[in-house]
Parts: structure tokens; C-alpha cells; sequence
């Protein structure tokens, strides 16, 4: 995960209700912010199997199933978790600040 760059605001403070999402794109990169337990998480919106989106992929827990072919990935790290996608997927940081959730690109 990266540790330096641009924060840049992706949605206000409570604009995504808990267990949401919202998809943005960065810098032509698709992000999927998503919003579980009250915690912000930002992924990469392009499963690493066939580049399709996973902004509606199921979420249970800290893992969300690409709605595809079924590859899972763990939302906090990016690590697979499940085939048919073999490589980890990006995430980036997250934070609040002045009310507004930003990633880190
Ligand atoms: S595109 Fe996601 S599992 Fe195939």
C-alpha cells in the first residue's frame, strides 16, 4: 500500500452509508470506496482476473466476491482470497479528514 502521494477527496463524511459504496476514478484508475462497519476502505474497481468491475461484488465480512466468476479478495489488504484470480488487488490508504473521506493516490 502506498505511504506517500496526494490525498485527494473522494466523497463527504457520511455521503456513503454503512455497508456502501461508491465508485470514482482517479487519475484514470476506477476506485471503490466501501464503507464496512464504519470504516472507509479503498480498492482498486478492476478484479485482477478479467479487469471487470467488482463494485457490485457481494461484501461479507472484510471480503468482497467479484460478482464474475466468484474470485474473493480481502478488502483490507487486496490479498485473494478465492480463484479464479491469482494476483492481489491495489487498495489504497483512507482517511477523514475535515469531514470529507479521502484516498491516498
Ligand atoms: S472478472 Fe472477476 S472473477 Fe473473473
Amino acid at each position: 500500500m502506498k505511504t506517500e502521494g496526494t490525498w485527494i477527496d473522494v466523497a463527504l463524511d457520511g455521503e456513503i452509508p454503512n455497508l456502501g459504496r461508491k465508485t470514482i476514478n482517479i487519475e484514470g484508475t476506477p476506485v471503490l470506496i466501501l464503507r464496512v462497519d464504519n470504516i472507509y476502505y479503498a480498492i482498486e474497481d478492476r478484479c485482477t482476473h478479467e479487469d471487470r468491475p467488482l463494485n457490485e461484488g457481494y461484501i461479507e465480512g472484510n471480503t468482497i466476491t467479484c460478482p464474475f466468476h466468484g474470485a474473493q479478495f480481502c478488502i483490507k489488504t487486496g490479498e485473494v482470497k478465492a480463484p479464479p484470480a491469482f494476483v492481489d488487488l491495489p487498495i489504497f490508504p483512507v482517511r477523514v479528514y475535515n469531514q470529507k473521506v479521502q484516498v491516498l493516490i
